[in-house]
Protein backbone atom coordinates (compact mmCIF):
# COMPACT_ATOMS: atom_id res chain seq x y z
CA UNK A 1 0.00 0.00 0.00
CA UNK A 2 1.89 3.42 -1.07
CA UNK A 3 0.47 6.67 0.44
CA UNK A 4 -3.10 6.57 1.03
CA UNK A 5 -5.61 9.13 2.55
CA UNK A 6 -8.58 7.73 4.38
CA UNK A 7 -11.47 9.91 4.76
CA UNK A 8 -15.06 9.72 6.21
CA UNK A 9 -17.79 10.41 2.82
CA UNK A 10 -20.89 11.27 5.06
CA UNK A 11 -21.10 13.48 8.46
CA UNK A 12 -18.44 11.02 10.74
CA UNK A 13 -18.65 8.11 12.45
CA UNK A 14 -18.48 6.25 9.05
CA UNK A 15 -16.02 3.21 10.96
CA UNK A 16 -12.91 5.21 10.13
CA UNK A 17 -11.14 3.65 12.93
CA UNK A 18 -11.75 -0.09 12.11
CA UNK A 19 -11.11 0.20 8.29
CA UNK A 20 -7.79 2.11 9.68
CA UNK A 21 -6.75 -0.58 11.79
CA UNK A 22 -7.65 -3.24 8.88
CA UNK A 23 -5.15 -1.24 6.61
CA UNK A 24 -2.62 -0.63 9.08
CA UNK A 25 -1.72 -4.18 8.78
CA UNK A 26 0.15 -2.68 5.39
CA UNK A 27 1.21 0.96 7.01
CA UNK A 28 4.84 2.04 8.16
CA UNK A 29 3.48 5.59 9.53
CA UNK A 30 -0.35 6.43 10.90
CA UNK A 31 -0.77 10.35 10.73
CA UNK A 32 -3.87 12.48 11.79
CA UNK A 33 -3.99 15.42 10.06
CA UNK A 34 -6.76 17.84 11.16
CA UNK A 35 -9.37 17.44 14.02
CA UNK A 36 -8.99 16.76 17.99
CA UNK A 37 -10.50 15.04 20.92
CA UNK A 38 -13.64 15.47 18.77
CA UNK A 39 -13.60 12.51 16.99
CA UNK A 40 -13.96 9.01 18.31
CA UNK A 41 -12.45 6.29 16.68
CA UNK A 42 -13.89 2.70 17.58
CA UNK A 43 -11.70 -0.66 17.36
CA UNK A 44 -12.67 -4.05 18.14
CA UNK A 45 -10.27 -6.58 18.38
CA UNK A 46 -11.33 -10.27 19.75
CA UNK A 47 -12.71 -9.18 23.30
CA UNK A 48 -11.48 -5.52 23.36
CA UNK A 49 -12.64 -2.55 22.31
CA UNK A 50 -10.43 0.43 21.93
CA UNK A 51 -11.45 4.19 21.47
CA UNK A 52 -9.04 6.38 20.13
CA UNK A 53 -9.87 10.30 20.70
CA UNK A 54 -6.27 11.97 19.07
CA UNK A 55 -4.05 9.01 18.88
CA UNK A 56 -4.30 7.59 15.41
CA UNK A 57 -6.06 4.59 15.31
CA UNK A 58 -2.69 2.83 14.18
CA UNK A 59 -1.25 2.62 17.69
CA UNK A 60 -3.25 -0.67 18.09
CA UNK A 61 -0.80 -2.62 15.62
CA UNK A 62 2.90 -2.33 17.19
CA UNK A 63 4.81 -1.93 14.23
CA UNK A 64 3.19 1.27 12.94
CA UNK A 65 4.30 4.75 14.04
CA UNK A 66 2.01 7.12 14.67
CA UNK A 67 1.88 11.20 14.18
CA UNK A 68 -0.58 14.40 15.10
CA UNK A 69 -0.08 16.40 12.48
CA UNK A 70 0.39 19.99 12.36
CA UNK A 71 -3.03 20.34 11.10
CA UNK A 72 -4.47 18.91 14.82
CA UNK A 73 -5.75 20.90 17.31
CA UNK A 74 -4.34 18.75 20.67
CA UNK A 75 -5.60 18.79 24.12
CA UNK A 76 -2.76 18.45 26.01
CA UNK A 77 -4.71 16.67 29.48
CA UNK A 78 -6.58 14.95 27.10
CA UNK A 79 -3.84 13.67 24.91
CA UNK A 80 -1.62 12.62 28.67
CA UNK A 81 -5.06 11.02 29.59
CA UNK A 82 -5.24 8.64 26.40
CA UNK A 83 -1.65 7.79 26.55
CA UNK A 84 -2.21 6.76 29.99
CA UNK A 85 -5.14 4.77 28.86
CA UNK A 86 -3.55 2.83 26.67
CA UNK A 87 -0.29 2.00 28.12
CA UNK A 88 -2.22 0.67 31.12
CA UNK A 89 -4.28 -1.35 28.65
CA UNK A 90 -0.50 -2.69 27.80
CA UNK A 91 -0.16 -0.26 24.18
CA UNK A 92 3.18 1.57 23.95
CA UNK A 93 3.42 4.63 22.66
CA UNK A 94 6.51 6.35 24.11
CA UNK A 95 9.09 5.95 21.19
CA UNK A 96 6.04 5.20 18.60
CA UNK A 97 4.26 8.31 18.34
CA UNK A 98 5.36 11.92 17.73
CA UNK A 99 3.07 15.46 18.09
CA UNK A 100 4.25 18.22 15.01
CA UNK A 101 5.75 21.35 17.07
CA UNK A 102 3.29 23.27 14.80
CA UNK A 103 -0.16 21.40 15.70
CA UNK A 104 -2.01 23.63 17.84
CA UNK A 105 -2.72 23.33 21.98
CA UNK A 106 -5.85 22.95 23.22
CA UNK A 107 -6.54 24.03 27.27
CA UNK A 108 -9.63 23.68 29.67
CA UNK A 109 -10.45 27.48 28.80
CA UNK A 110 -11.20 26.35 24.81
CA UNK A 111 -13.61 23.68 26.27
CA UNK A 112 -15.77 26.39 28.09
CA UNK A 113 -15.96 28.88 26.04
CA UNK A 114 -17.28 26.13 23.56
CA UNK A 115 -19.88 25.82 25.75
CA UNK A 116 -20.47 29.11 26.37
CA UNK A 117 -20.93 29.64 22.66
CA UNK A 118 -23.31 26.81 22.35
CA UNK A 119 -25.53 28.15 24.95
CA UNK A 120 -25.39 31.62 23.12
CA UNK A 121 -26.73 30.00 19.70
CA UNK A 122 -29.92 28.30 22.10
CA UNK A 123 -32.05 26.73 19.74
CA UNK A 124 -29.76 27.39 16.97
CA UNK A 125 -26.76 25.67 18.39
CA UNK A 126 -24.63 23.69 16.67
CA UNK A 127 -24.70 20.47 18.99
CA UNK A 128 -20.77 20.75 19.10
CA UNK A 129 -18.70 18.10 21.27
CA UNK A 130 -17.90 20.67 23.66
CA UNK A 131 -14.12 20.09 23.43
CA UNK A 132 -12.52 23.44 22.65
CA UNK A 133 -12.18 22.56 18.76
CA UNK A 134 -13.60 26.17 17.26
CA UNK A 135 -12.23 28.19 19.70
CA UNK A 136 -9.15 26.94 19.27
CA UNK A 137 -8.87 26.90 15.30
CA UNK A 138 -10.20 30.42 16.30
CA UNK A 139 -7.00 31.41 18.18
CA UNK A 140 -5.09 29.83 15.40
CA UNK A 141 -6.59 32.18 12.90
CA UNK A 142 -6.78 34.76 15.02
CA UNK A 143 -2.45 34.18 15.55
CA UNK A 144 -2.73 33.70 18.99
CA UNK A 145 -2.57 30.06 19.84
CA UNK A 146 -0.19 28.07 21.36
CA UNK A 147 1.70 25.05 19.47
CA UNK A 148 3.03 21.63 20.07
CA UNK A 149 6.92 23.43 19.92
CA UNK A 150 5.91 25.44 23.30
CA UNK A 151 5.43 22.20 25.11
CA UNK A 152 9.14 22.25 25.42
CA UNK A 153 9.35 25.41 26.94
CA UNK A 154 7.58 26.15 29.92
CA UNK A 155 8.25 29.61 29.82
CA UNK A 156 6.83 30.45 26.15
CA UNK A 157 3.98 27.86 26.91
CA UNK A 158 3.19 29.62 30.32
CA UNK A 159 2.90 33.23 29.19
CA UNK A 160 0.64 32.09 25.89
CA UNK A 161 -1.22 29.57 28.06
CA UNK A 162 -2.10 32.68 31.01
CA UNK A 163 -2.74 35.17 27.57
CA UNK A 164 -5.77 32.64 26.06
CA UNK A 165 -6.79 32.26 29.86
CA UNK A 166 -7.19 36.10 30.70
CA UNK A 167 -8.73 36.41 27.32
CA UNK A 168 -10.91 33.84 28.37
CA UNK A 169 -12.07 35.05 31.76
CA UNK A 170 -12.66 38.70 30.37
CA UNK A 171 -15.11 37.15 28.21
CA UNK A 172 -16.52 34.74 31.11
CA UNK A 173 -16.95 37.70 33.50
CA UNK A 174 -18.73 39.93 30.71
CA UNK A 175 -21.55 37.04 30.06
CA UNK A 176 -22.13 36.43 34.03
CA UNK A 177 -19.51 33.23 33.91
CA UNK A 178 -17.83 31.88 37.04
CA UNK A 179 -14.24 32.69 36.09
CA UNK A 180 -11.67 30.19 34.90
CA UNK A 181 -9.17 28.56 38.03
CA UNK A 182 -6.42 29.86 36.13
CA UNK A 183 -3.47 28.75 38.75
CA UNK A 184 -4.60 25.12 38.91
CA UNK A 185 -5.05 24.69 35.10
CA UNK A 186 -1.97 25.86 34.82
CA UNK A 187 -0.57 23.25 37.38
CA UNK A 188 -1.86 20.30 35.41
CA UNK A 189 -1.06 21.89 31.79
CA UNK A 190 2.62 22.43 32.84
CA UNK A 191 2.82 18.63 34.33
CA UNK A 192 1.15 17.26 31.35
CA UNK A 193 3.36 19.40 28.92
CA UNK A 194 6.50 18.05 30.57
CA UNK A 195 5.33 14.27 30.16
CA UNK A 196 4.38 15.42 26.24
CA UNK A 197 7.85 17.02 25.68
CA UNK A 198 9.62 13.99 24.22
CA UNK A 199 7.04 13.38 21.76
CA UNK A 200 7.12 16.75 19.91
CA UNK A 201 9.37 16.70 16.67
CA UNK A 202 9.34 18.22 13.09
CA UNK A 203 7.04 15.74 12.22
CA UNK A 204 7.05 17.28 8.60
CA UNK A 205 11.00 16.33 8.34
CA UNK A 206 9.67 12.98 9.72
CA UNK A 207 7.31 12.07 7.37
CA UNK A 208 9.71 13.37 4.51
CA UNK A 209 12.47 10.87 5.86
CA UNK A 210 9.45 7.82 5.30
CA UNK A 211 8.67 8.47 2.35
CA UNK A 212 12.45 8.96 0.92
CA UNK A 213 12.99 5.31 2.76
CA UNK A 214 10.10 4.19 0.71
CA UNK A 215 7.62 3.75 4.09
CA UNK A 216 4.20 3.96 3.61
CA UNK A 217 1.96 6.17 5.07
CA UNK A 218 -1.79 6.39 6.14
CA UNK A 219 -3.23 9.31 6.35
CA UNK A 220 -5.96 8.78 9.41
CA UNK A 221 -8.90 11.34 8.32
CA UNK A 222 -11.41 12.40 11.18
CA UNK A 223 -15.33 13.75 11.57
CA UNK A 224 -16.15 13.88 7.62
CA UNK A 225 -16.87 15.20 4.25
CA UNK A 226 -20.28 17.28 5.59
CA UNK A 227 -18.58 18.51 8.59
CA UNK A 228 -15.57 20.06 6.51
CA UNK A 229 -15.55 23.83 7.33
CA UNK A 230 -15.23 25.01 3.75
CA UNK A 231 -17.49 21.93 1.95
CA UNK A 232 -19.78 20.82 4.77
CA UNK A 233 -23.18 22.20 5.52
CA UNK A 234 -22.02 25.55 6.67
CA UNK A 235 -22.26 26.85 9.62
CA UNK A 236 -23.25 23.38 11.16
CA UNK A 237 -19.45 21.96 10.78
CA UNK A 238 -16.62 21.56 12.14
CA UNK A 239 -14.01 23.93 12.44
CA UNK A 240 -11.15 22.00 9.97
CA UNK A 241 -10.73 20.84 6.33
CA UNK A 242 -11.81 16.89 7.05
CA UNK A 243 -11.41 16.52 3.18
CA UNK A 244 -8.22 15.00 1.40
CA UNK A 245 -6.76 18.23 0.55
CA UNK A 246 -6.30 18.73 4.26
CA UNK A 247 -3.73 15.80 4.23
CA UNK A 248 -1.67 17.89 2.62
CA UNK A 249 -1.72 21.47 4.62
CA UNK A 250 -2.30 19.41 7.90
CA UNK A 251 0.85 17.25 7.52
CA UNK A 252 3.24 18.79 5.21
CA UNK A 253 3.15 15.96 2.67
CA UNK A 254 2.69 17.42 -0.84
CA UNK A 255 -0.01 16.10 -3.36
CA UNK A 256 2.30 14.44 -5.23
CA UNK A 257 3.45 12.07 -2.50
CA UNK A 258 -0.40 10.89 -2.32
CA UNK A 259 -0.82 7.71 -4.23
CA UNK A 260 -4.17 7.44 -3.45
CA UNK A 261 -7.83 8.45 -1.52
CA UNK A 262 -9.74 5.82 0.28
CA UNK A 263 -13.08 6.55 1.33
CA UNK A 264 -15.46 5.40 4.13
CA UNK A 265 -19.27 4.84 3.73
CA UNK A 266 -21.95 3.50 5.68
CA UNK A 267 -24.30 1.27 4.10
CA UNK A 268 -26.53 4.01 5.51
CA UNK A 269 -25.99 7.83 6.99
CA UNK A 270 -26.12 8.93 10.01
CA UNK A 271 -24.98 12.55 11.67
CA UNK A 272 -24.61 13.62 15.18
CA UNK A 273 -25.16 17.13 16.18
CA UNK A 274 -27.33 19.65 14.79
CA UNK A 275 -28.18 20.53 10.56
CA UNK A 276 -29.66 19.55 8.19
CA UNK A 277 -29.82 15.84 7.14
CA UNK A 278 -31.96 15.29 3.62
CA UNK A 279 -32.42 11.38 4.12
CA UNK A 280 -33.41 11.40 7.88
CA UNK A 281 -35.22 9.15 9.42
CA UNK A 282 -37.43 10.19 11.73
CA UNK A 283 -39.64 6.99 12.81
CA UNK A 284 -39.63 3.76 13.27
CA UNK A 285 -37.00 2.65 10.67
CA UNK A 286 -34.29 5.37 12.10
CA UNK A 287 -35.22 4.26 15.42
CA UNK A 288 -34.61 0.73 14.40
CA UNK A 289 -31.47 1.41 12.83
CA UNK A 290 -30.02 3.24 15.58
CA UNK A 291 -30.77 0.48 17.88
CA UNK A 292 -29.46 -2.35 15.93
CA UNK A 293 -26.33 0.07 14.71
CA UNK A 294 -25.54 0.91 18.07
CA UNK A 295 -25.56 4.49 16.48
CA UNK A 296 -24.16 6.55 19.99
CA UNK A 297 -21.70 9.06 19.79
CA UNK A 298 -17.95 7.24 20.58
CA UNK A 299 -17.30 10.42 22.82
CA UNK A 300 -20.06 11.91 23.73
CA UNK A 301 -22.54 9.35 23.84
CA UNK A 302 -25.31 11.14 21.86
CA UNK A 303 -27.90 9.44 20.03
CA UNK A 304 -26.73 9.49 16.17
CA UNK A 305 -29.96 10.51 14.22
CA UNK A 306 -30.08 7.87 11.15
CA UNK A 307 -31.15 7.90 7.35
CA UNK A 308 -31.40 6.14 4.02
CA UNK A 309 -27.70 6.40 2.18
CA UNK A 310 -27.59 9.22 -0.01
CA UNK A 311 -25.70 9.06 -3.11
CA UNK A 312 -26.08 12.54 -3.93
CA UNK A 313 -24.04 14.21 -1.18
CA UNK A 314 -21.67 10.60 -1.25
CA UNK A 315 -20.99 11.08 -4.96
CA UNK A 316 -20.55 14.65 -4.57
CA UNK A 317 -18.02 13.65 -1.98
CA UNK A 318 -16.45 11.10 -3.93
CA UNK A 319 -15.30 13.93 -6.31
CA UNK A 320 -14.32 16.37 -3.53
CA UNK A 321 -12.18 13.90 -1.99
CA UNK A 322 -10.88 12.02 -5.25
CA UNK A 323 -11.62 8.93 -4.04
CA UNK A 324 -11.56 6.11 -6.22
CA UNK A 325 -11.92 2.90 -3.42
CA UNK A 326 -14.26 2.60 -0.80
CA UNK A 327 -14.78 0.65 2.32
CA UNK A 328 -18.61 0.06 3.09
CA UNK A 329 -19.34 -0.35 6.78
CA UNK A 330 -22.31 -1.58 8.77
CA UNK A 331 -24.25 -3.90 6.15
CA UNK A 332 -25.31 -6.02 8.53
CA UNK A 333 -27.40 -3.35 10.31
CA UNK A 334 -29.63 -3.48 6.82
CA UNK A 335 -30.12 -6.83 7.69
CA UNK A 336 -33.68 -8.17 8.39
CA UNK A 337 -35.52 -5.12 6.28
CA UNK A 338 -38.11 -5.80 3.63
CA UNK A 339 -37.35 -2.62 1.45
CA UNK A 340 -34.34 -0.23 1.64
CA UNK A 341 -34.41 3.19 -0.11
CA UNK A 342 -31.25 5.03 -1.84
CA UNK A 343 -31.82 8.80 -2.41
CA UNK A 344 -30.67 9.43 -5.70
CA UNK A 345 -31.77 12.84 -6.19
CA UNK A 346 -32.80 15.84 -4.39
CA UNK A 347 -35.72 18.16 -5.31
CA UNK A 348 -36.08 21.48 -4.22
CA UNK A 349 -39.33 23.35 -4.66
CA UNK A 350 -39.94 21.00 -7.40
CA UNK A 351 -36.55 21.63 -9.33
CA UNK A 352 -34.27 18.65 -9.78
CA UNK A 353 -30.60 18.92 -8.17
CA UNK A 354 -27.80 16.49 -8.60
CA UNK A 355 -25.97 17.84 -6.16
CA UNK A 356 -25.44 19.45 -2.45
CA UNK A 357 -26.38 23.03 -2.25
CA UNK A 358 -24.44 25.08 -0.77
CA UNK A 359 -26.87 26.69 1.63
CA UNK A 360 -28.55 25.33 4.66
CA UNK A 361 -31.30 27.06 4.29
CA UNK A 362 -32.20 25.23 0.51
CA UNK A 363 -30.86 21.81 2.37
CA UNK A 364 -33.34 22.22 4.37
CA UNK A 365 -36.03 22.31 1.84
CA UNK A 366 -34.54 19.00 0.37
CA UNK A 367 -37.06 16.43 -0.74
CA UNK A 368 -35.06 13.28 -1.35
CA UNK A 369 -35.56 11.02 -4.52
CA UNK A 370 -35.95 7.56 -4.02
CA UNK A 371 -34.80 4.19 -5.64
CA UNK A 372 -36.01 1.10 -3.86
CA UNK A 373 -34.55 -1.76 -3.43
CA UNK A 374 -34.89 -5.36 -2.05
CA UNK A 375 -33.61 -6.29 1.19
CA UNK A 376 -32.40 -9.40 2.46
CA UNK A 377 -33.55 -11.65 5.31
CA UNK A 378 -30.26 -13.36 6.12
CA UNK A 379 -27.54 -12.59 8.19
CA UNK A 380 -24.63 -11.29 6.82
CA UNK A 381 -22.33 -10.67 10.44
CA UNK A 382 -20.50 -13.87 9.89
CA UNK A 383 -19.49 -13.11 5.69
CA UNK A 384 -15.78 -14.17 4.83
CA UNK A 385 -16.05 -12.95 1.82
CA UNK A 386 -18.37 -11.37 -1.52
CA UNK A 387 -19.92 -14.48 -2.45
CA UNK A 388 -20.87 -15.14 1.66
CA UNK A 389 -23.32 -12.13 1.23
CA UNK A 390 -27.06 -12.45 0.15
CA UNK A 391 -27.48 -11.92 -3.76
CA UNK A 392 -29.82 -8.42 -2.94
CA UNK A 393 -27.16 -7.22 -0.75
CA UNK A 394 -24.51 -7.57 -3.43
CA UNK A 395 -26.98 -5.66 -6.15
CA UNK A 396 -27.26 -3.24 -3.25
CA UNK A 397 -23.54 -2.52 -3.01
CA UNK A 398 -23.30 -2.62 -6.56
CA UNK A 399 -25.99 0.06 -7.04
CA UNK A 400 -24.06 1.88 -5.00
CA UNK A 401 -20.67 1.95 -6.29
CA UNK A 402 -22.29 2.80 -9.97
CA UNK A 403 -24.37 5.86 -8.27
CA UNK A 404 -21.57 7.58 -6.17
CA UNK A 405 -18.61 6.32 -9.03
CA UNK A 406 -15.82 4.54 -7.23
CA UNK A 407 -15.28 0.62 -6.35
CA UNK A 408 -15.81 -1.36 -3.04
CA UNK A 409 -12.74 -2.63 -2.00
CA UNK A 410 -13.45 -3.19 1.89
CA UNK A 411 -16.89 -4.61 3.57
CA UNK A 412 -17.45 -4.30 6.92
CA UNK A 413 -20.33 -6.79 8.16
CA UNK A 414 -19.34 -5.58 11.83
CA UNK A 415 -17.65 -4.30 14.55
CA UNK A 416 -14.49 -6.79 15.13
CA UNK A 417 -11.48 -6.23 13.23
CA UNK A 418 -12.30 -9.95 11.62
CA UNK A 419 -15.52 -9.06 10.50
CA UNK A 420 -13.74 -7.69 7.47
CA UNK A 421 -13.15 -8.76 4.11
CA UNK A 422 -11.99 -7.49 1.00
CA UNK A 423 -13.38 -7.15 -2.84
P1 LIG B 1 -15.36 6.55 13.23
O1 LIG B 1 -15.48 7.81 14.00
O2 LIG B 1 -15.55 6.76 11.77
O3 LIG B 1 -14.09 5.79 13.53
O4 LIG B 1 -16.57 5.61 13.70
P2 LIG B 1 -17.07 5.38 15.23
O5 LIG B 1 -16.10 4.49 15.91
O6 LIG B 1 -17.38 6.68 15.87
O7 LIG B 1 -18.46 4.68 14.96
C1 LIG B 1 -18.58 3.49 14.26
C2 LIG B 1 -19.27 2.47 15.19
O8 LIG B 1 -19.70 1.38 14.41
C3 LIG B 1 -18.33 1.88 16.23
O9 LIG B 1 -19.07 1.56 17.37
C4 LIG B 1 -17.81 0.63 15.55
O10 LIG B 1 -17.40 -0.37 16.49
C5 LIG B 1 -19.03 0.18 14.80
N1 LIG B 1 -18.78 -0.52 13.54
C6 LIG B 1 -17.80 -0.33 12.61
N2 LIG B 1 -17.99 -1.12 11.54
C7 LIG B 1 -19.11 -1.84 11.80
C8 LIG B 1 -19.85 -2.81 11.05
O11 LIG B 1 -19.51 -3.16 9.93
N3 LIG B 1 -20.98 -3.30 11.64
C9 LIG B 1 -21.39 -2.91 12.87
N4 LIG B 1 -22.50 -3.46 13.35
N5 LIG B 1 -20.72 -2.01 13.60
C10 LIG B 1 -19.60 -1.46 13.06
P1 LIG C 1 -15.28 11.15 14.05
O1 LIG C 1 -13.83 11.39 13.70
C1 LIG C 1 -19.32 12.77 14.08
C2 LIG C 1 -19.72 17.09 14.80
C3 LIG C 1 -20.38 17.50 16.10
C4 LIG C 1 -21.03 18.79 15.65
C5 LIG C 1 -20.01 19.37 14.69
C6 LIG C 1 -19.07 20.40 15.31
O2 LIG C 1 -15.48 10.28 15.23
O3 LIG C 1 -16.06 10.76 12.84
P2 LIG C 1 -16.99 20.22 16.97
O4 LIG C 1 -16.88 19.68 18.36
O5 LIG C 1 -16.08 19.57 15.99
O6 LIG C 1 -16.87 21.72 16.92
O7 LIG C 1 -18.52 19.90 16.52
O8 LIG C 1 -19.24 18.28 14.23
N1 LIG C 1 -18.55 16.17 14.96
C7 LIG C 1 -18.60 14.87 14.68
N2 LIG C 1 -19.63 14.07 14.31
N3 LIG C 1 -18.08 12.27 14.19
C8 LIG C 1 -17.03 13.06 14.54
O9 LIG C 1 -15.76 12.62 14.54
C9 LIG C 1 -17.28 14.41 14.85
N4 LIG C 1 -16.50 15.44 15.24
C10 LIG C 1 -17.29 16.51 15.29
O10 LIG C 1 -21.31 16.54 16.53
O11 LIG C 1 -22.19 18.49 14.90
MG1 LIG D 1 -16.55 8.58 15.62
Amino acid sequence: MPSTVLVGLQWGDEGKGKIIDVLTETADVVARFQGGNNAGHTVEIGDEKFVLHLIPSGILRPEADCVLGNGMVVDVLGLLEEIRGLEARGITVAGRMWISDRCHLVFPCHARLDGLNESALGDGKIGTTKRGIGPAYADKINRCGARGSDLVHPDRLEARFRRQAAAANVILARTGQPALDVEADWQRVRDAAAALAPMVTDTVMRLHAALDAGKRILFEGAQGTWLDVDFGTYPFVTSSNTTSGGACTGTGVPPCAIDKVFGVVKAYTTRVGSGPFPTELLETVGEGLRSRGREFGATTGRPRRCGWFDAVATRYAVRLNGASELAFTKLDVLDGLDTLQICVGYEINGQRYDAMPADIEDVALVKPVYESHPGWQETTTAALCWDDLPAQAQSYLRRLEQLVGAKARIISVGPNRAQTFMV
